[in-house]
């Protein structure tokens, strides 16, 4: 069943949505090689408890952590560990809160230093595929007109290899609602948007082929051939004319970049 929600409810998971984006901004801040997943999600619990909210990831359904860090070849649902990160990883953070009864729920994938070319490559084409789901996220379109536009950027103009056995979701007073929101479909097809439906649109998406497993650990997603995998998610509510995002990459981004200006100037 799908849960519409009224203006003030949409207010209230901006709030949600919002103050992920602020942790993210956080980690954004911090980042470097030698730095490890493990204190990124400390920081996280603590700075999300801080702000009176619920970390919403750990526990749930048995996952033990506040954050999932998944970093290079891992897809999604990487466990933070103490392996320093290197120059040259790129790092995806998908963090949850609850805030207020309300989920937010998004993810931000980071480059620590220099990555190849092809690999920066996929991440930028990975962040503009989401912004080209966006456009479709308004009423009247369907779940197929978001899916199709991630997988016609992504797979059909660039030969990356969009995962399948992932999707995103309807988000609300729970973490995972209707409908699913997958990363490749057709056109014109899947449930018609209505205004003010929440979506968290996650595309996961392959530098080499589409295959992914799971690891022992029975969480870590990864590459079946070990090329890098990137991840960016945003909570998108549906509406009219031009679909409203209630996260924020514009503090993250501002963050990273000023990161990455003072990690350079060592010598
Ligand atoms: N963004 C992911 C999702 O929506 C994160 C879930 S991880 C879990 O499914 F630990 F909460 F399961
Ligand atoms: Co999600």
């Amino acid at each position: 069943m799908i849960h519409y929600k009224t203006e003030t409810e949409v207010a209230l998971m901006k709030e949600a949505a919002t103050l992920v984006s602020k942790t993210l901004t956080e980690v954004a801040k911090v980042l470097k090689p030698g730095m490890t997943t493990i204190q990124i999600d400390k920081l996280c619990f603590e700075f999300v408890k801080d702000h009176k909210a619920i970390p919403s990831f750990l526990n749930y359904r048995g996952y033990p952590f506040t954050v999932c860090a998944s970093v290079n070849d891992v897809v999604v649902h990487g466990f933070p560990n103490n392996v320093a990160l290197k120059d040259g990883d790129i790092v995806s953070i998908d963090m949850g809160v609850i805030l207020n009864g309300w989920h937010g729920d998004h993810a931000y994938t980071f480059i620590l230093g220099e990555a190849s070319p092809e690999e920066i490559e996929l991440v930028k084409v990975t962040k503009e595929s989401l912004y080209k789901g966006i456009e479709k996220a308004i009423v009247n379109n369907r779940i197929g007109d978001i899916a199709h536009a991630i997988q016609e950027h992504t797979e059909i103009k660039h030969g990356y290899g969009v995962v399948r056995e992932l999707v995103g979701h309807g988000l609300g007073r729970s973490l995972h609602e209707d409908p699913q929101m997958p990363n490749y479909g057709k056109r014109g097809s899947g449930p018609k948007l209505k205004e003010n439906l929440v979506l968290a649109i996650e595309p996961m998406i392959n530098l080499g082929t589409k295959d992914v497993y799971t690891d022992k650990d029975g969480w870590t997603v990864k590459t079946r051939d070990g090329k890098a995998s990137v991840h960016f998610e945003h909570d998108v509510c549906v509406k009219r004319n031009k679909a409203l995002i209630l996260s924020d990459y514009s503090i993250i981004e501002a963050a990273e970049k000023a990161n990455n200006q003072l990690n350079s100037t060592y010598y």
